[in-house]
This record gives C-alpha cells, structure tokens and sequence, in this order.
C-alpha cells in the first residue's frame, strides 16, 4: 500500500466541521469535495453522513494519497463490510479546467472544500465559484472551510503569521476576504446563510443556492 498521508490539522477539525455540515446536508444525497487532500476529511464525513454519497476529487498528484487513505478506511471494515462504501474515488477536478461528469450529477445538492481557497491564485477563486455556479442544484448547500480575513484586516496574530507563510510558498495565494468571497458567490446566486467560528481561527462559510 503507498504511504498515506496525514494531516494533524484535520485530525483538530474534522469534528467541528462535522458538527455544522451533519445540520446543512442532513437532507442531500450527493456531495462533491474539492480539493479532497489527504482524504481524512471524506472518510470521516462519509462514515458520519450514511445517507450521502461524498464523491471525492482533486487535482491528478493528489490522488495517489487519496487512493491509499481509502484502502485503509475499506481494510479497517468488520466481517467484510465496506466502511465507507458511500465515498466515491476521486475525480480529477482543477477548478480551472472543464470539470468532470459526476456519476448521478443531476442531483448534486453538496458541496464541500476546506482550506483550499487560500492556496488557490486568485483566477481559481473564481474559476472554483463559475463551476459551482454551474453544477450545484438550486437549493443546494455549499461548505467552505479555512481562514478569512474581516474588513481587510486579519481575526488573528497567527492568520497574519499564516499569509506571511503562504505567500512565500507561492506568491498567488493568500487568506482572502470575506467580502471577495460574498461577492463571487451572489454571483452565482448563493447567498451567504452561516458564518461559523471554528479551529484555530478558521471559519465554516454555508452558502444556499436560490
Ligand atoms: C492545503 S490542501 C487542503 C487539503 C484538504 N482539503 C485539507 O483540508 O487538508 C489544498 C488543496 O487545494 C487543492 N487545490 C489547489 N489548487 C487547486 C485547483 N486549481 N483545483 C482544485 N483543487 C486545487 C490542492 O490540490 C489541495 O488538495
């Protein structure tokens, strides 16, 4: 089995965010992550949220990752039951190139991302809302989860600590601000609906498609 991957941060957030995203897709039947990573966030949701389907998706490099963190969610199974048998292996999806099809997409009532919007350059930020803006059903929900910057200014010593840092891996990207972030999803017709305090200075943004 390829080696795989962990995140400590996840391990921190995963129950809050659960927390939030069991109320808003306690009615959806499938949800699209963006920017699945390390894949604890899916396995963790999907064997929380039964009742859905959580299709996961990044970018090809990605995938390896994402590939052995589910082997070993599926190994961990009792009496040769699937754990996660709800979670579909990734996609391909960069948000700036055409997205894929969806298995069942009419009915993609979901959508979930955490801690990519900052990582992305500015042009993927919008790329990412057109494509939601194109495949998220009317009514349905959209989760963001990361750090957000208020009145252009930082919530915390560490998220300015944190830009600093980011910017010096990549120059594009950067904690965004929430007005940005508003206006690119009314966009697209979603408006903001929940704001949510999380880990570490980070936020849950829920969006609902009119
Ligand atoms: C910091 S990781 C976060 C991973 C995971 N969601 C988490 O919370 O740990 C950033 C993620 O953004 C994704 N990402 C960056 N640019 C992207 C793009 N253009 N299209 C899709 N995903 C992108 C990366 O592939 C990666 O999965």
């Amino acid at each position: 089995m390829s080696a795989v991957p962990f995140s400590q941060a996840c391990e921190n957030n995963k129950a809050p965010i659960l927390e939030v995203i069991s109320q808003v897709f306690s009615s959806s039947k499938l949800v699209l992550e963006i920017g699945t990573g390390t894949a604890q966030h899916a396995v963790y949701f999907a064997q929380a949220l039964p009742h859905l389907t959580w299709q996961t998706s990044d970018q090809a490099c990605y995938h390896v990752g994402i590939k052995a963190q589910l082997e070993q969610a599926r190994s961990q199974g009792i009496a040769n039951t699937d754990p996660i048998a709800n979670i579909q292996g990734p996609l391909i999806l960069d948000v700036t190139q055409p997205w894929p099809l969806i298995s069942g997409q009419e009915e993609l009532d979901g959508i979930f991302t955490a801690n990519t919007l900052h990582i992305m350059a500015k042009e993927m930020v919008e790329a990412f809302f057109i494509g939601i803006g194109e495949r998220l059903r009317a009514q349905g929900n959209l989760c963001i989860y990361g750090p957000f910057n208020y009145d252009a200014s930082y919530t915390s010593e560490s998220n300015a600590r944190f830009d600093i840092w980011l910017a010096q891996q990549d120059p594009r990207s950067a904690i965004r601000d929430i007005e940005w972030i508003i206006e690119l999803a009314e966009t697209q017709g979603l408006r903001l609906v929940g704001d949510h305090s999380m880990p570490a200075n980070n936020r849950l943004l829920h969006f609902v498609k009119s």
